[in-house]
């Protein structure tokens, strides 16, 4: 038996487990990884170096009663009910001040049932959003932690020396909360799943709109990766247009069935910002958009039966849009995609109690997560500047970056409009800023409609008072 006291304990020794716990290590604290898997436990005293305290085993007892307490011990088990079962067989060992850490992508519900069930046995639970994948977990990743402020502290040393640095701050701070980790994580998700559609949009331009070569599209996401819209995303999409498939020489990516899959965090978000009746238009059509990519045999189909028309309505001036004017409207729905997720923050924020600082949000995105980006400095600024902002098309600063593009922006779609490609994203990107921008809003008729067949009642602009009109 082991007599050493361990500083951090790690259960689940997946690659992200044994990735972050070996990155735990680096930073010359000592772990137990607990597996039920022999050869994983043993993997991860094989990949640490030599000199590290580093211990993997299968008992959960020694497990257990080799963490220095109170324990630290972390869970990255795949979510639902594999993070009951693992709580389940561990809380019978543990005792009062001990803190468990879900890393994983859990359902935020989940988590503010687990924190009751723990606080009614004196045990704190934490749920932390990870992103960053394999590699970041190794070498840096965005942590984002929600719990109980005072455990926290026996927390923060070992997250903040293993998370990213940007301008030598870590990408991890306590954000809230109850659930507020594993939301702040889910709404991350829902921005990703929208840049990422964004981005798939701007390539179909690239390539059926204006011709361009694979070689060509992949030398200019590289070069945009230089500019303003530089970000992990649009850096790995270069990376990924460049390699080429070893059986066959040709384009990797040509060769991957367009049928795109999730784990459903994408869908969470959507579906809690329609409960909390935020807008969030970006992520719901890039939601729609995976699930469209399933009808294959339909669209096949379709593609023969639903041809556009072969003169295509388009003006001469729209035959004609600069590789620039694509990078500006890319730019311009990026930036309305952080805006909508950061609204559906705030929402929640007042909403579930999370109490949220959405500049810290902001800070601890620009690094390590698969969202980071350089605006996000912006983002961060300009809730600096004004951490009561209602949403950012109204900072000046980013104000001005959207009306600098939206000519650009309105080109672009024109241009998907006439050749009948669909980029559903970037059209929904510039509704919302249409939309969020317009004094006036035709639901006045809707109100009306709603009284006429169901005497819903309306208010009056002109009056105040509840009125219902026989209409006909
Ligand atoms: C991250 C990622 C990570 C995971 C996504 C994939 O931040 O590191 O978001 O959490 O890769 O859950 O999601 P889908 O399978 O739904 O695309």
């Amino acid at each position: 038996m082991n007599t050493m006291e361990f500083d951090f304990g790690m259960v689940g020794l997946g690659v992200m487990g044994r990735n972050l716990l070996l990155n735990i290590a680096d930073h010359g604290f000592s772990v137990v990884g607990l597996d039920l898997d022999p050869q994983k436990a043993a993997a991860l005293e094989a990949e640490a170096d030599k000199g590290k305290a580093v211990k993997g085993t299968t008992s959960i007892q020694e497990f257990v009663s080799s963490l220095q307490k109170p324990r630290a011990l972390m869970l990255l088990v795949p979510a639902g009910k594999a993070v009951d079962a693992a709580i389940a067989s561990l809380v019978p060992h543990l005792e009062p001040g001990d803190i468990i850490i879900d890393g994983g992508n859990s359902y935020f519900p989940d988590t503010n049932r687990r924190i009751v069930e723990l606080e009614a046995k004196n045990l704190h639970f934490f749920g932390m959003g990870i992103s960053g994948g394999e590699k970041g977990a190794r070498f840096g990743p965005s942590m984002m932690p929600g719990g109980n402020r005072q455990a926290y502290e026996r927390l923060r040393p070992v997250f903040e020396a293993v998370a990213a640095k940007v301008d030598g701050e870590p990408c991890v701070a306590y954000l809230g909360n109850g659930s507020a980790g594993n939301y702040v994580k889910m709404v991350h998700n829902g921005i990703e799943y929208g840049i990422m559609q964004l981005i798939a949009e701007t390539y179909d331009l690239l390539k059926r709109g204006l011709g361009r070569s694979d070689e060509e599209i992949q030398r200019i996401f590289e070069e945009w990766n230089g500019s303003e819209v530089h970000s992990f995303l649009v850096e790995i999409t270069a990376q990924i247009l460049k390699k080429t498939d070893e059986l066959t020489g040709q384009k990797l990516v040509n060769l991957i069935s367009d049928w795109a899959k999730q784990k459903g965090t994408g869908k969470w978000t959507s579906q809690n910002a329609m409960d909390l009746q935020v807008p969030l238009p970006t992520v719901d059509i890039a939601v729609t958009m995976r699930d469209m990519s399933a009808y294959k045999e339909e669209r096949v189909l379709a593609a023969q039966s639903l041809a556009i028309p072969s003169n295509p309505t388009e003006s001469s001036e729209n035959w004609y849009v600069l590789e620039e004017q694509l990078r500006n409207a890319f730019y311009f729905a990026m930036l309305t995609t952080y805006a909508q997720g950061l609204v559906q923050l705030r929402v929640a924020s007042a909403t579930y109690d999370y109490e949220l600082d959405l500049q810290e949000v902001a800070k601890i995105w620009r690094g390590g997560c698969i969202i980071r980006a350089a605006c996000l400095e912006d983002i961060r600024q300009a809730f600096a500047t004004n951490p009561a902002l209602p949403n950012l098309l109204l900072d000046p600063t980013i104000g001005q970056e959207l009306l600098k593009r939206q000519e650009d922006m309105r080109t672009v779609v024109k241009l998907a409009i006439d050749r009948g490609i669909p980029v559903p994203a970037l059209m929904t990107s510039l509704a919302y800023f249409d939309a969020y921008r317009s004094e006036t809003l035709p639901t006045n008729l809707i109100q009306a409609q709603r009284d006429y067949f169901g005497a819903h009642t309306y208010e009056r602009t002109d009056q105040p008072g509840i009125f219902h009109t026989q209409w006909d």
